[in-house]
């Protein structure tokens, strides 16, 4: 197993993060929100997020966390999702935005957009870095899209294999031979 092509060099992904907090501007000026709780899901978006939040054009930004994971140490999705901390963030009323690294088979961001509505927000929008629209399994679409990406396992800014390479900053495929 190794890192092969680079597929988002540091200033593609600068681009990116750029292009993703001006389409949330866009939505929160037409929205007239002027606070936002930001939730990032650990631990993949955790670059993602502190990159995005920068760019934001708001002052009034609260960050929580959320663990989620349907991934065990593998690449191939479990297919079941284990959330924690969701209870500690107040949610009721508010304007949320949960930040997810990669919409895979949708599984995870679905249950976790459920399980916030469910708390009664104001609104919730959600921004994943990556998209990988191929391995849909059940019906999720994010409201914000840093890039469609090909069925390839990429690690780096945030993602792992197994732990590891979260701290590339760039993003590359992982071959395994
Ligand atoms: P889903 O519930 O199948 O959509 O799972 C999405 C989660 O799987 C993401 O939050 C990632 O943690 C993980 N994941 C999916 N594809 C990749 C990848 O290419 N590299 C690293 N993690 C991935
Ligand atoms: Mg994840």
């Amino acid at each position: 197993m190794e890192i092969k092509n680079v597929l988002f060099s540091e200033q593609e992904l600068n681009q990116i993060v750029v292009r993703t907090a001006a389409d949330i501007d866009s939505v929160l000026k037409r929205d007239k929100v002027n606070s936002l709780t930001v939730i990032c899901v650990l631990r993949g978006a955790f670059v993602f997020t502190a990159d995005l939040v920068r760019n934001i054009d708001l002052n009034d930004i609260r960050i929580e966390f959320v663990s989620a994971s349907s991934y065990g140490g593998g690449t191939v999705s479990s297919g079941e999702v284990h959330m924690d901390f969701l209870n500690d963030i107040e949610i009721k009323g508010k304007n949320i935005l949960v930040v997810e690294d990669i919409a895979d088979t949708g599984r995870t961001l679905k249950k976790l957009t459920e399980a916030i509505k469910a708390k009664e927000p104001d609104n919730v929008w959600v921004a994943a870095m990556f998209d990988k629209p191929e391995r849909r399994t059940v019906e999720f679409e994010p409201d914000f899209i840093g890039a469609k990406i090909p069925d390839e396992f990429i690690v780096g800014y945030g993602l792992d294999f197994d732990g590891r390479y979260r701290n590339l900053p760039y993003v590359a495929v992982l071959g395994f031979e």
